[in-house]
């Protein structure tokens, strides 16, 4: 099986996942990237018996109200019963690094409302270690090259994702060559620089559940103690 392959096994997992659990006024949290469209496409089927959605991107909610599942403003709900998203990386712990698309930030509010994370990936996801996969810095424009001077002091090797401007009107710094022994530290490390929105390690809160899809099936994993 290709990635791709793998992506629509975890997605049609993650909808057999939510749809079991889903109660009549539940909220379902909708993710950003190829992995989530593709739970977006096989919730469609079940949209009759959706209460509602919030989406944590405006192309999500634009692929949620094309396919009839309603949308709602996380200001416009009480609670998130579960949320769906795929990840740029994971490592044993459910940490992750993401934010490949730039939607880290809206990502990260629906992921803290959540009560349950549930990632969705495929196999090559799955890392000892984060860092790999640069990580995704959300930054207000006028702050970018403080921002930056403040990441090359932390180690790393911060680079404009050019042309890309978020859903909240912010750029993207991705850092290179950057290893991430400590998930916690770096994710309140980076947080703190004045001017950053937020970073893409969700390491204050990790998934609670991953589905994890390879060449045997789909594996449902819980994280290992950190
Ligand atoms: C978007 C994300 C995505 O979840 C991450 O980039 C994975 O995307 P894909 O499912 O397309 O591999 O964090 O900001």
């Amino acid at each position: 099986m290709d990635q791709d392959q793998l992506k629509q096994l975890v997605a049609n997992a993650a909808v057999d996942y939510v749809m079991s659990k889903l109660e009549r006024n539940s909220v379902i949290g909708i993710g950003t990237g190829s992995t989530a469209n593709l739970f977006i496409d096989g919730l469609a089927a079940h949209k009759g018996a959706i209460y509602g959605t919030v989406a944590s991107s405006e192309a999500s909610a634009e692929r949620l109200r094309e396919q009839g599942i309603p949308v709602y403003e996380l200001n416009a709900v009480d609670r998130v019963d579960v949320y769906v998203d795929g990840a740029d990386e994971t490592n044993a712990h459910l940490q992750l690094i993401k934010g490949g698309g730039a939607a880290l930030t809206r990502e990260k509010i629906v992921a803290a409302v959540a009560d349950e994370f549930v990632c969705i990936c495929d196999d090559s996801k799955l890392v000892r270690h984060l860092g790999a996969f640069p990580l995704p810095v959300e930054v207000i424009p006028m702050a970018r090259s403080h921002v930056a001077r403040e990441l090359v002091k932390l180690g790393g090797d911060p680079v404009y994702r050019d042309g890309v401007v978020t859903d909240n009107g912010n750029v993207i710094l991705d850092v290179y060559n950057f290893p991430i022994p400590q998930p916690l530290t770096t994710e309140a490390q980076i947080n703190a620089i004045v001017g950053v929105v937020t970073n893409g390690l969700f390491a204050q809160r990790p998934a609670d559940v991953l589905l994890l899809g390879g060449k045997d099936g789909v594996q449902t994993l819980h994280a290992s103690p950190a």
